[in-house]
């Protein structure tokens, strides 16, 4: 699997390419906003974008921030024309549906990952949260999708109740196996409280408990990794998964166990991948064994 770091923080990004692991970066306007806000002025933006796009020999997507499909396609390319020469590495992101309202059109980003991805301009389909989603964006020509693993499960416990914060804080892994017994539980009880016949459609309390704890059948962010990858092996799509928005190391590990081509993670959780209290407390023990004879030896 492919790492590449979820930041546009240039110290970040140069430590993760020293560790020789990397092999790409995404960044969000959010991410510049947070970049720039902490790197106070030292280099103009553009100066910053053109340090990531030389410290990285991989994929860097940058998105664009017009919502209609020809505008986007005009700042796809102007980004492309600016920056791709610097190392051959850019990536254009692009919101799978720019729509923010419910009679606004659903198809403008779509229509921009065909523009684009007919004329040869890669494209990273960003904000896939339905697997829908990432078929449509697969037959338009997007070279990368992006399910949003960590806003789904967000997405999941809002819809349970939970608040973020409150309730957890965000680097919490979401257990949806409990929250699947949980619905098993109580849908048996139903079942056999009440009969088959009588639960399934005609019994309003087990058709919520059927919706509780998942988004339309899909129980997590990982989940969604699954279903997506499941989706695109079946037609043969070249379109690779960037897992992205994710919170924790056990969600790369099950994104892996999956298959997806990549994971974009944030700097923080690529460094909890390294980390177990028994290598560390092993190294100790083999440190402090260390005889002086052996250590000569290695002179
Ligand atoms: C990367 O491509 C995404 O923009 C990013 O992973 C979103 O992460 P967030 O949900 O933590 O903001």
């Amino acid at each position: 699997m492919d790492i590449f770091v979820d930041t546009a923080d240039l110290d970040e990004i140069k430590e993760a390419e020293s560790w020789g692991i990397l092999n790409g970066v995404t960044t969000n306007p959010s991410l510049i906003k947070k970049a720039v806000d902490n790197a106070e002025g030292e280099l103009s933006l553009e100066d910053h974008i053109i340090e990531i796009l030389r410290t990285v020999d991989g994929p860097v997507s940058l998105e664009v921030t017009e919502i209609e499909h020809e505008n986007m396609v005009n700042e796809a390319e102007t980004l492309y024309d600016r920056f791709d020469d610097i190392n051959g590495n850019v990536v254009i992101k692009i919101p799978v549906n720019t729509a923010m309202g419910k009679d606004e059109d659903n198809f403008e980003g779509v229509k921009a990952i065909k523009t684009l991805s007919e004329s040869g301009i890669p494209v990273n389909c960003t904000l896939v949260m339905k697997p829908n989603q990432a078929l449509m964006a697969a037959k338009a020509g997007a070279e990368y999708v992006s399910p949003f693993l960590g806003r789904i499960d967000d997405y999941i416990r809002d819809q349970m109740g939970l608040t973020r914060g409150d309730d957890y804080p965000k680097g919490t892994y979401y257990p949806s196996e409990l929250t699947e017994m949980i619905r098993n539980f109580h849908m048996r009880r139903r079942i056999s409280e009440q009969g088959p016949e009588q639960v399934v459609y005609k019994d309003k309390e087990t058709m919520d408990l059927f919706a509780w704890g998942n988004d339309d059948g899909i129980v997590s962010g990982v989940d969604l990794v699954w279903s997506i990858k499941n989706i695109l092996d079946n037609y043969s799509y070249k379109t690779e998964i960037i897992a992205a928005s994710i919170r924790t190391a056990r969600q790369v590990r099950q994104c892996a166990e999956i298959g997806a081509e990549i994971a974009t993670i944030p700097f923080d959780v690529i460094e909890e991948m390294m980390v177990h209290y028994k290598t560390s407390e092993g190294m100790k023990a083999f440190d402090e064994d260390v005889i002086p004879e052996y250590k000569s030896l290695l002179k």
